[in-house]
């Protein structure tokens, strides 16, 4: 019998506290979602603004797509605002004082991104649950990737620094209807997560308040994010600056080698043709534009023209240097450049302009010969003489031609130093212009 009455009892209490704490989270969703609309905006008062906060926290850049002139970036975005459909007492609810309701069933601001670079279909919003506070306050966030156009200026590149702006505003409701309001100064970056190539400087907010053509004296409330990040030029500097200086540095070095070695010339093409590679891989990171010419493609520019030179130099003094036909000596005014002194006598009694009075001259010595044998008449005699006059006629011939040989031989010394001179000048010059072309365009950067 007692066991009984404790067993009614116990039935009794469970019976009372059911009673009690009875309501479920899912009575008071049933509650609010039974004659819930959520098509209309959610205010009693239709003249009202609904007032929807938004933060946005950046979590990851996941990439910058140069080619399209995108911005990949995860964001978290928390929505705020007010139903006031959704309210109840909560201690008529078992002091509930919050639920969870899928977002898909009651009224959404649907925030956009105005410069928004996708394919697929146009919100992407997720349909995460919002959570419901008893007094109709609404916190719905939700994860979001957005590709997101973005103009670059790639003038400095690899120095550059990118703004892109990211304008989050409603499509249908102006500010009359749906006021955006922030919650802070500027983004929330504390989740971020650092990306490798870019460096985030800056995440700003600006509300705008903004009338368009469509609509004379309405206003459009939005929220504009300025993401302001900077490229990590390490691995540019590394892989394709330095390389390049590196190229043209050898280019302009090789004037240090004897111009006659040869080697120049097969320094300069490989320099050309690497730097051409160079400036390949490099364009492979920057967008299809013609507008500005960046910074690393003018240095190459200007790097590829000094080989150029170079190349066209070395085929200057090589010519120099091998000049074998219509020796002429070095004219005055190079000697004067190059302060070669006055120049060897025997160059100048033997300079082509005087040598037919030498042709005439030696034509009187062999007369003065024959003259000379003509007193032996006899005929050993004559054929002792003819054969000494052909070997003086040979001899005579082999002195000129060794005097013209010499002659030769210092004419070309003396352009072998005068094209040595000049490589020193070019290599020189061309030095001083690759540290000033090299400060010129990477200095001011740092
Ligand atoms: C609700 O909270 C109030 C005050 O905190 C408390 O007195 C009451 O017992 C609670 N009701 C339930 C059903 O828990
Ligand atoms: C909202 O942003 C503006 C700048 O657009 C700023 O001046 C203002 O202080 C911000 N509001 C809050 C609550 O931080």
């Amino acid at each position: 019998m007692a066991t009984k009455t404790v067993f009614v009892f116990v039935l009794l209490c469970l019976c009372y506290f059911q009673i009690v704490t009875g309501v479920s989270e899912r009575e008071v969703t049933d509650m609010l979602l039974k004659d819930y609309q959520k098509e209309g905006r959610p205010v009693r008062d239709p003249t009202q603004a609904v007032e929807t906060s938004l933060d946005v926290f950046l979590i990851q850049i996941v990439k910058l797509i140069t080619q399209r002139q995108v911005l990949v970036i995860n964001f978290w975005l928390v929505h705020r605002w007010k139903d006031d459909f959704l309210t109840w007492n909560p201690a008529e609810y078992g002091n509930i004082s919050s639920i969870r309701i899928g977002s898909e069933n009651i009224w959404r601001p649907r925030l956009v991104n105005y410069n928004r670079e996708h394919e697929e279909g146009w919100s992407e919003t997720p349909d995460t649950n919002a959570i419901v506070r008893s007094d109709g306050e609404v916190l719905w966030n939700y994860p979001i990737t957005i590709h997101s156009t973005c103009v670059m200026d790639i003038a400095r590149f690899p120095f550059d620094v990118q703004k892109c702006p990211l304008k989050i505003g409603s499509w249908t409701y102006d500010s009359s209807k749906l006021k955006i309001v922030n919650r802070s100064e500027t983004g929330d970056t504390n989740q971020f997560i650092e990306n490798a190539e870019w460096k985030l400087l800056s995440f700003d907010l600006e509300v705008n308040h903004v009338e368009y053509s469509c609509c004379p004296g309405v206003l459009w409330d939005d929220m504009t994010y300025t993401i302001v990040i900077q490229r990590r030029s390490t691995f540019f500097v590394l892989y394709t600056v330095m390389p390049c200086a590196i190229l043209a540095f050898m280019a302009v070095c090789g004037f240090w080698l004897p111009p006659d070695s040869g080697e120049r010339m097969f320094i300069c093409i490989n320099a050309f043709l690497s730097m051409i590679v160079l400036e390949q891989v490099a364009n492979k990171h920057l967008p299809d534009t013609a507008t500005t010419i960046p910074l690393i493609n003018i240095f190459m520019g200007v790097s590829i023209l000094l080989v150029f030179a170079s190349s066209a130099l070395t085929i200057l003094t090589l010519s120099l240097l091998f000049k074998t036909f219509d020796l002429q000596p070095v004219p005055k005014w190079l000697r004067r450049i190059f302060c070669l002194g006055s120049p060897d006598p025997n160059i100048i009694r033997l300079a082509p302009k005087v040598s037919p009075k030498k042709v005439d001259a030696n034509v009187l010595e062999v007369t003065e010969l024959e003259d000379l044998d003509a007193s032996f008449a006899t005929d050993r005699a004559k054929a002792t003489s003819q054969l000494v006059r052909r070997a003086r006629k040979v001899l005579l011939q082999l002195k000129k031609e060794y005097e013209m040989m010499s002659r030769y031989e210092k004419i070309q010394k003396e352009w072998k130093i005068v094209a040595g001179k000049i490589d020193r000048c070019i290599l020189i010059a061309f030095f001083i212009a690759l540290v000033v072309i090299s400060g010129a365009i990477f200095g001011p950067s740092g």
